[in-house]
């Protein structure tokens, strides 16, 4: 006799119940245990209360080898769905270490590429929650396939939504390349981990001893590679960083981010006029810069801690939100090397793909020398900036607060490569080079011929300083716009934001550029 309709209800329900499950009782108690949360959990604490939309939760795979056939779990080892953050639409996968080690083959790859495309179709961001021991083992190719089409997905989504990556979990072989191919990557220390070969292959190849921790772990990415824009110290604390970050960012290309309410008030701000040291040589914080002039407590820092000598972060202005990239001179001196360039440069690329305007501070001696930079390529990596810039039609404004030497001042968005307000303040030096090195060149013969060569050259430096070491030769030129108060940056900018609301730019009709990678 066929089921009544009451016990297909109830199969419903205990089917759902064993899905909720996922690897069993013991499984998710190891998770816990390593101080992990479960996928359904991070899903819930992610999301606003009742959101959650969940899609194919009832997909399995289809592999009958090495006994999978026997072990046929609900979902497939990775949650998928939709629901919102703030109230805004975002698609949202998150892997379930509980089953199969979270490992992705087929069935779990298709449930991913669902949202994916469900989110391209509709322009909101996805969000992947990574937890996993990479491609299943046991089935093979298919599950190579699997990764592959999302890495497609990933790149043609770059660009028209946000893609957020949390790795809190194991993250290792060609499993990376989707977090690289994401525009943000958040790592939580010591329970999440991102590398090609684990320890052990790297101890046959190379003979190097590394831990997982060392050779792959949040602090490693975050500050030597790059690879991770966040590290966090728990799952609760990188699940709050994706939130703050959205609130940044549009739902896709085609949109600006939502305005808050602004007040307007007085906006001179007296104390940026004491930040700049008298000393060109003494170092200063570019941040006091960034805190005292953007809407208070609002600066979100990617890439804290990795190539310190540029800062770059989100924050808002007036309400709006507007992307910062800032030369440190207190770190560096806030010289231009290679890690700082390609760390600005796909800070720039992101904002502009998503309608961020970008503000630029800059205090900047030039481009870092030696072998080790030229033999890397500071030549390559150095014009990516120039050529993110360059190509960048959103908003763009600069404010130089002291040095802009040589062919840095020329790709830190100067007026030359396209930006559309150009200040700079009274403490300004935008020359060729800084006046040592210029004098002992130009009058090297003056200097050697001289009865006190020392004191000759100590005579040119300062009448070349004199003559550059100002911002007046630039604004004679009309390269600087306005030579500004210290005090009168915020009012500037905001003005200047607004008078750029509607521009619109376009890059001449071509296929795409060719950045030099
Ligand atoms: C199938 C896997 C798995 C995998 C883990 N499991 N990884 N099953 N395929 N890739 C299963 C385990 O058998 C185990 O099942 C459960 O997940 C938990 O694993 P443990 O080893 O008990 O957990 P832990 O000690 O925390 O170690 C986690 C781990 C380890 C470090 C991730 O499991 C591991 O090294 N796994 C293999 C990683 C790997 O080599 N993956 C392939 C990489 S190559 P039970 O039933 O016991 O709970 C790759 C290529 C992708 O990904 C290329 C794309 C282009």
């Amino acid at each position: 006799m066929s089921k009544t309709k009451e016990e297909k209800a109830k199969l419903l329900s205990q089917k759902i119940e064993e899905a909720k499950l996922g690897g069993g009782k013991d499984r998710v108690e190891a998770q816990h245990k390593k101080g992990k949360l479960t996928a359904r959990e991070r899903v819930d604490l992610l999301l606003d209360q009742g959101s959650f939309q969940e899609l194919g939760m009832f997909v399995t795979h289809r592999s009958t080898q090495f006994g999978l056939d026997k072990q046929n779990i609900l979902g497939d080892g990775v949650i998928t769905g939709y629901g919102t953050i703030s109230g805004r639409l975002v698609y949202v996968f998150s892997q379930d270490f509980t089953v199969f080690g979270g490992s992705l083959a087929e069935a779990h790859a298709q449930k991913i590429v669902k949202i994916m495309d469900l989110a391209m179709k509709n322009g909101a961001p996805v969000i992947g929650l990574n937890d996993s021991g990479g491609a299943r083992i046991q089935e093979g190719v298919v599950s190579l396939g699997g990764y592959a089409d999302i890495f497609y997905r990933n790149t043609l989504a770059s660009g028209v939504i946000p893609q957020i990556s949390a790795i809190m979990g194991p993250c290792a072989g060609g499993a990376v390349y989707s977090p690289a191919i994401t525009d943000f990557n958040i790592m939580v220390e010591h329970s999440s981990y991102m590398f090609v070969t684990g320890p052990n292959v790297v101890k046959t190849v190379t003979h190097e001893e590394v831990s997982s921790e060392e050779l792959g772990g949040a602090s490693t990415h975050s500050s030597k590679s790059g690879v991770a824009h966040f590290s966090t110290a728990n799952e609760l604390e990188a699940i709050q960083y994706i939130k703050n970050l959205l609130s940044y960012l549009p739902q896709n290309c085609d949109e600006w981010t939502e305005e808050l309410p602004y007040q307007p008030k007085n906006e001179r701000i007296e104390a940026l006029n004491h930040i700049v040291p008298e000393s060109p040589n003494q170092p200063y914080d570019i941040k006091e810069v960034i805190d005292l002039t953007i809407d208070e407590g609002t600066f979100f820092e990617v890439h804290k801690n990795f190539a310190e000598n540029i800062v770059v972060g989100f924050a808002r202005l007036a309400g709006k939100s507007i992307g910062i990239v800032a030369n440190q001179p207190a770190f560096l001196a806030g010289v231009l090397d290679i890690k700082s360039s390609v760390k600005a440069a796909r800070f720039v690329r992101f904002c502009d793909a998503f309608n961020i305007p970008l503000l630029v501070f800059e205090d900047v001696p030039g481009f870092l020398p030696g072998t080790d930079q030229e033999w890397n390529a500071i030549i390559t990596n150095g014009a990516k900036l120039l050529y993110a810039f360059s190509e960048a039609t959103v908003p763009r404004i600069t404010v130089i607060t002291r040095k802009a030497y040589g062919g840095a001042y020329d790709v830190m968005n100067s007026k030359h490569i396209g930006a559309d307000l150009n200040f700079a303040w009274p403490t300004s030096e935008i020359a060729v080079m800084g006046a040592k090195g210029a004098a002992e060149i130009i009058f090297k013969k003056e200097i050697q011929e001289a009865e006190n060569p020392t004191e000759k050259w100590q005579e040119k430096e300062l009448e070349y300083n004199e003559l550059f070491a100002n911002p007046y030769n630039a604004a004679g030129r009309g390269y600087i716009d306005e030579v500004i108060l210290p005090e009168q940056t915020r009012e500037r900018l905001i003005r200047g934001f607004k008078m750029l609301e509607n521009k619109a730019d376009k890059l001449p009709r071509k296929k795409h550029g060719n950045i030099p990678l």
